[in-house]
């Protein structure tokens, strides 16, 4: 969280909202909540923690804590005091104590908490074991976890605990001793009967992977939950609480250009809002203005962010200094690249630049897709390719610095606000949503006949059991299961054939892949032997315009 977000900006999450109550209640009522909320960086994991957490403060409710992994997982001495420190701050410390009060156990006794028994004991035995020169680091992690069940046990009132950046857990498996850190966690998960849990991580793969994989000891304990971009409707409630009286095709800019991300578009329209009335800008050449400003100037908000992701997260990675090197590379390319591409020109070998890729997929900066490797936001791609090719602003650039930039990068904006829009797969959702009964032309649907469009009752997201992902399904009499690349390069074989085994699961009765760019022959000839609908932009484009046009 940053200074320039306030809790009257919050929009959207109903759905997680209605989950953590429903998870909260449960947990009153001695059914624990187990949930993870994967999203990725700067998606609006721990504003949606806050916004819970704050509500049920203000209704009176005491027992909610939230601690952030990233900040509290050091070593195992450090680990078990903040952890301690932090739970028992927040929910039997005094409202106006700060956060600090209590990171340091010593001192945290001398507090209103030394009046609880839990927190003393645990408390004493863990600076007991401190104190020992050779002390069981493996103890201290333990007696860390165990606390928050007792001290609900005191309270004689269920707990329900936020875990931020959960997995940083992981990094505790360096010590000796704790050997794998879920383990125990586990046991305590299923010992303690009056402390909800919920936990999120940004490095949404490694998370999905210390709690999904077969070997984890966490697997199957937590019900998993995703959180993605806004839709276009709350985009634009988060424009106009943002920008009161933004005229609509300036606010549709600023959806174009934020691809959803809450983030992006509180950046982006703070800024615009700015320009109008400190500047006076025209609207819609203050979001152009606003947007180069921010992801291109080095006091920008997404320049700051895209810069940390590259220099801080990467950090973590294995051969950060190589990582960087080839997203240099892919940056300037215009399509998604193959491990053998990027190794010629990283003068690398193609078994070590694929590993390097992989790694890169591992921290979420890119995908893969069959050979072809993509980043996952076109920003922060964007971001990279002007980095070091791109404009040289000095420290104090004017503003006729930034319009001639504005000149020079026109087309690679509109290109890119194209790829980024108002995130397709919401599009393609309201677009079935829309279906009743149309008649389209069978051409824009890659069939020999026309078709009447079918009314669906429910349109939904689909996984599949290994947690393979459909964009869109359509319910009702009848189901169809659909699925959208809005890529730079032609979808292939492999998309196909991924769409028709989860279609399958899905029990659709139609296929329909959608890819901006067209498909590739193979493709083609697989999809007319199977009898999958198929559309490229502008026929989805056409199709879109029908349906919302009818209503
Ligand atoms: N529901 C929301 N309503 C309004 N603004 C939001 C919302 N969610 C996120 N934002 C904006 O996006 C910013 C980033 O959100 P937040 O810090 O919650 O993301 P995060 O997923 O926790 O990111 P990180 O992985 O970097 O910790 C917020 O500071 C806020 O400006
Ligand atoms: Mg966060």
């Amino acid at each position: 969280m940053n200074g320039y977000y306030s809790r009257e900006q919050f929009t959207n999450r109903r759905l997680e909202l209605a989950r953590l109550e429903s998870a909260y209640e449960a947990t009153l009522d001695s059914k624990p909540a187990r949930i993870a909320f994967l999203g990725l960086r700067r998606i609006g994991k721990s504003i949606l923690f806050d916004q819970f957490i704050e509500s049920k403060r203000t209704a009176g409710r005491e027992g909610l804590a939230i601690v952030d992994f990233e900040r509290a997982v050091s070593n195992p001495e450090t680990f078990s005091q903040v952890y301690v420190g932090t739970i028992a701050g927040q929910i039997i410390g005094a409202p106006e104590r700060r956060p600090r009060d209590f990171l340091r156990l010593e001192d945290a006794l001398s507090t209103e908490l030394g009046e609880s028994q839990a927190f003393r004991e645990v408390a004493v035995r863990i600076l007991t074991e401190l104190r020992k020169a050779d002390h069981d680091q493996a103890l201290l992690y333990e007696l860390a976890l165990g606390f928050p069940q007792e001290l609900a046990e005191e309270l004689g009132e269920a707990i329900m605990l936020f875990i931020d950046e959960f997995q940083y857990l992981m990094d505790l498996g360096r010590y000796k001793g704790i050997g794998d850190p879920r383990r125990l966690l586990r046991a305590n998960l299923e010992r303690q009967n009056m402390v909800g849990y919920v936990i999120a991580g940004s490095e949404i793969t490694i998370l999905e992977d210390a709690l999904q994989s077969h070997t984890s000891p966490l697997f199957g304990m937590f019900a998993r939950e995703r959180l993605g971009p806004f839709d276009r409707v709350d985009s634009l409630e988060l424009i106009s609480k943002l920008v009161p009286k933004l005229g609509a095709r300036a606010a549709g800019k600023i959806c174009g250009y934020s691809g959803g991300n809450p983030f992006y578009i509180t950046a982006i329209a703070q800024k615009t809002a700015g320009l109008i009335k400190e500047e006076g800008f025209d609207e819609e050449d203050a979001v152009d203005h606003a947007f180069l400003e921010e992801v291109l100037a080095d006091w920008g908000r997404i320049f700051d962010f895209c810069y940390y992701l590259m220099e801080v997260s990467l950090e973590r990675a294995r051969g950060s200094g190589n990582l960087k090197a080839l997203l240099q590379i892919m940056a300037e390319e215009d399509q998604g690249m193959t491990a053998t591409e990027v190794a010629r020109l990283a003068h690398k070998t193609p078994q070590a630049s694929r590993n390097y890729l992989l790694e890169l997929c591992r921290f979420d900066i890119l995908e893969r897709e069959g050979d072809l490797f993509y980043f996952r936001d076109p920003l922060f791609k964007y971001w990279l390719a002007n980095l070091r090719t791109g404009i040289a602003w000095s420290t104090t650039p004017t503003r006729a610095d930034v319009w001639r930039s504005l000149d020079q990068h026109r087309e690679a904006l509109k290109a890119l606000s194209d790829e980024l829009g108002t995130a397709k797969e919401s599009v393609l959702r309201e677009v079935l949503g829309l279906f009743d009964g149309q008649l389209i032309a069978g051409e824009l649907l890659g069939a020999g006949a026309d078709i009447v469009l079918p009314k669906f009752d429910k349109v939904e997201q689909f996984f599949d059991k290994s947690g393979g992902e459909l964009e869109a399904v359509g319910w009702g009499e009848h189901v169809w299961a659909c699925e959208l690349k809005w890529r730079r390069s032609a979808a292939g074989e492999t998309e196909v054939g991924r769409l028709l085994e989860r279609a399958g699961e899905a029990g659709a009765e139609r296929a329909w892949l959608i890819s901006k760019t067209g498909f590739t022959k193979e493709a083609l000839a697989l999809m007319r032997k199977e009898g999958v609908l198929h559309s490229n932009g502008d026929q989805f484009r056409e199709i879109e315009k029908a349906v919302r046009s009818e209503t």
